[in-house]
């Protein structure tokens, strides 16, 4: 797969849009590449209702990302948010994570609620490097390959949140 990366240059080649059933077989790939308990192809059929914001991200027309987000009455919940594994690194998920937030913005929502698995450093240092804050923990709620794995809950509060409109 061709590299792709974040400087000034290569901004101009990725594209920030909303999902479409035709991408539903791009996003499974992405799924697969960066999951060992990929969600599956119903549950993101499930994901074009009303009260979703199910983003891709894309070079070149090919996608290498996406994020799902719910809004209920105000409140949103980063459900999920994948980079296909050859593009991680690179600044991608920052730079879709900036858009997702933008998203939830133009809906009005007033906050971003999400769960991550207590191994995950990486999502956990993105998601703090944009201002979430942790704020608590739910027991045993993912699948893990032994047993159970905890989540951590973090929020972000949008009125704190200022939006990077550069990308
Ligand atoms: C989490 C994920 C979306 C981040 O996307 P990414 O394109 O790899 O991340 P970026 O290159 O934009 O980096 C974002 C931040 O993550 C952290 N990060 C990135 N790679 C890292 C690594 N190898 N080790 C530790 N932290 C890392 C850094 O804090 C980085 O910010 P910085 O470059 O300013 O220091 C991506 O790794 C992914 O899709 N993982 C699998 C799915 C997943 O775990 N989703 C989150 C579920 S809650």
């Amino acid at each position: 797969m061709e590299t792709v990366t974040t400087t000034q240059d290569d901004v101009s080649t990725l594209e920030v849009r909303a999902a479409t059933l035709e991408d539903i077989l791009g996003v499974l790939e992405v799924e697969g590449s960066g999951y060992d308990f990929p969600w599956s192809e119903g549950v993101f059929n499930d994901c074009f209702k009303d009260n979703y914001i199910f983003l891709v991200l894309c070079h070149q027309g090919h996608i290498v990302g996406y994020s799902v987000l719910s809004d209920i009455v105000g409140e949103a919940h980063l459900l999920n948010i994948c980079i296909h594994k050859a593009h991680q690194g690179k600044g991608l998920g920052k730079y879709l994570l900036n858009a997702a937030i933008k998203a939830a913005l133009s809906k009005g929502c007033d906050s971003i609620l999400l769960e991550v698995r207590v191994s995950n450093q990486t999502a956990k240092l993105m998601y703090e490097s944009f201002g979430f804050s942790m704020i608590g923990c739910r027991k045993n709620y993912y699948p893990a390959k032994e047993g159970r794995e905890d989540a951590l809950m973090y929020q972000l509060l949008l009125s704190d949140f200022l939006v990077d409109e550069t990308v």
